[in-house]
């Protein structure tokens, strides 16, 4: 089988370049050993583009990056319109933020179009194709009416909210339907694939069973594959980075203050401003840990064309001058707040140089920052993670202290527990966490959606599938009176190439 995996956003093989996004920085290892076509954006747009206006074809590790120059005309209402300002809040459950115009939806169509044809450059008969991320719901329907009849896969990066939070976006009928286009849609969460099933049967009155679902593009299965790391390369990448001159600089600086280190892109799903709020009360309830504890906070700016994001960050200056005014000595700063982007490899010695963890976001698919910050630690004397009962990575990661990121004394008063945690417990929560990270690494996410995308193709029944995928089970519910039924119409299964 040869693979192209697409995503907007693609990573190159730099390890000392910053990482912008979970997706991408995933991906990379991955990718780079699978043999994989990746295609995703240049990050430029042209006036004139073409379906062969790839910008630049090079290698990586076994495989290939096509990088694609994307339409100008278009591209701002794709990227910064539908797909990060009705897509994104929608899908982090945050309707209040949603805003979407015909424009912009035309030019999210137009940009998976012109993806589509692209890809027929990397069309063969053993190809498969595997489409990440909300910026491409539509790109496999595209593909099919382009007489595409390879198996097509599509992973959700993010959360897939309750049917009423989805029809907040007006389009979204149109774009769900697009999705049966492929023949494997892979969640995150059961909670996630769960809310699809929901939509499907109440919304489009379609019969999800076993995690089969017909639609006149044939039978899509859904199924749920949480992502995950490289925990032994990370665990490695941690230990080496001790050296590192930022790390070192960092444990110098830190004169016996203990550390907690939150790593975000400035995003309102990722609970900052709820953050900050909690170490302000926390140096309230607890005035004892002042001058003993910091807060570095690495709020990497993000979508800054996109007025929610840069009225948060903007937001967040303020609160940090405010808690840092308050709180603050001459000689100690509450929070340590930058604004820029590391490496993996500094992030790496970052979080074993912490004792806490703090990962509160509001709503977020996976976050692998929880993951790795686990894995970076020292199995002698490890930190404690703080997780946001509402992460995905919740799920696996239980042994963490869990909170509520809207309950801000709750928050503040978990702090102060780990920060006293003694070291026998600490190092029991971490080694339930790592077992619980060695069970699913993103090499176990990356083959098992894989080998789930050639099963969807082969009649394969789930018994089959390999243990990391865990297809949805679901009660076989009456197909509703009102929704749209659709003939279903089963491609003939044939055997894949490997
Ligand atoms: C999340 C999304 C990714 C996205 C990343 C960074 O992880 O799921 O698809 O690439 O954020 O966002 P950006 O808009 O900078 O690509």
């Amino acid at each position: 089988m040869d693979l192209v995996v697409v995503s907007n956003r693609v990573a190159r093989a730099k390890a000392n370049e910053p990482m912008t996004g979970g997706l991408a920085a995933a991906l990379l290892p991955v990718v780079e050993k699978s043999g994989a076509i990746w295609v995703g954006s240049s990050g430029r747009v042209r006036d004139n583009v073409s379906k062969d206006s790839f910008a630049e074809i090079e290698s990586l590790g076994a495989g290939a990056l096509a990088l694609l120059d994307l339409p100008a005309a278009h591209y701002g209402g794709y990227y910064e319109g539908f797909a990060n300002s009705a897509l994104w809040p929608a899908l982090h459950s945050r309707t209040d933020l949603i805003k979407v115009s015909q424009d912009d939806y035309q030019s999210y169509r137009e940009v998976n179009a012109f993806m589509a044809r692209a890809l027929m450059r990397f069309n063969k008969p053993s190809s498969a194709f595997w489409i990440q991320d909300y910026h491409f719901l539509t790109l496999g329907a595209d593909m099919r009416e382009l007489g595409v009849r390879n198996p097509l896969g599509f992973f959700l990066h993010t959360p897939w909210p309750s049917r009423r939070v989805i029809a907040g976006v007006p389009h979204h009928r149109d774009l769900v339907e697009s999705m049966l286009a492929y023949d494997l849609i892979g969640f995150q969460t059961e909670d996630d694939c769960e809310n699809f099933a929901t939509y499907l049967q109440t919304e489009l009155g379609l019969e999800v069973e076993g995690g089969l679902v017909s639609s006149h593009f044939g039978t899509s299965r859904i199924a749920v594959f949480p992502i995950g790391i490289d925990v032994d390369g990370f665990a490695a990448q941690a230990q080496r980075a001790s050296s590192h001159p930022d790390v070192s600089r960092l444990r110098r600086s830190l004169h016996g203050e203990r550390l907690a280190i939150g790593v975000d892109r400035v995003d309102y799903s990722k609970g900052l401003v709820n953050r900050i709020s909690a170490f302000d009360r926390l140096f309230d309830i607890q005035p004892s840990l002042k001058r003993s504890v910091s807060l570095l906070q690495i709020a990497t700016p993000s979508r800054g064309g996109i007025e929610a994001y840069s009225n948060l960050q903007d937001e967040l200056s303020r609160q940090v001058t405010d808690v840092n005014g308050r709180h603050g000595e001459v000689d100690w700063t509450p929070i340590r707040y930058l604004s820029k982007g590391f490496s993996q490899t500094v992030l790496a010695g970052f979080y074993r140089a912490a004792q806490v963890g703090v990962v509160t976001p509001l709503h977020d698919g996976m976050n692998l920052v929880a993951k790795e910050y686990v894995a970076a630690q020292n199995p002698i004397d490890p930190g404690v993670l703080v997780l946001s009962k509402f992460a995905g990575a919740a799920n696996e990661l239980d042994a963490a202290l869990l909170v509520n990121p809207h309950d801000i004394d709750g928050m503040a008063r978990t702090l102060a527990v780990a920060l006293s945690m003694p070291s026998t417990e600490r190092r029991m929560r971490w080694e339930a966490m790592m077992t619980k990270l060695r069970a699913g690494t993103i090499h176990n996410w990356f083959a098992g959606f894989i080998d789930a995308l050639e099963a969807t193709r082969c009649s394969v029944g789930p018994s089959l599938l390999p243990s990391v995928v865990r297809p949805l089970r679901l009660a076989s519910g009456p197909v509703l009176s009102g929704g749209r039924m659709r003939d279903p119409v089963h491609f003939a299964p044939r055997p894949m190439a490997n």
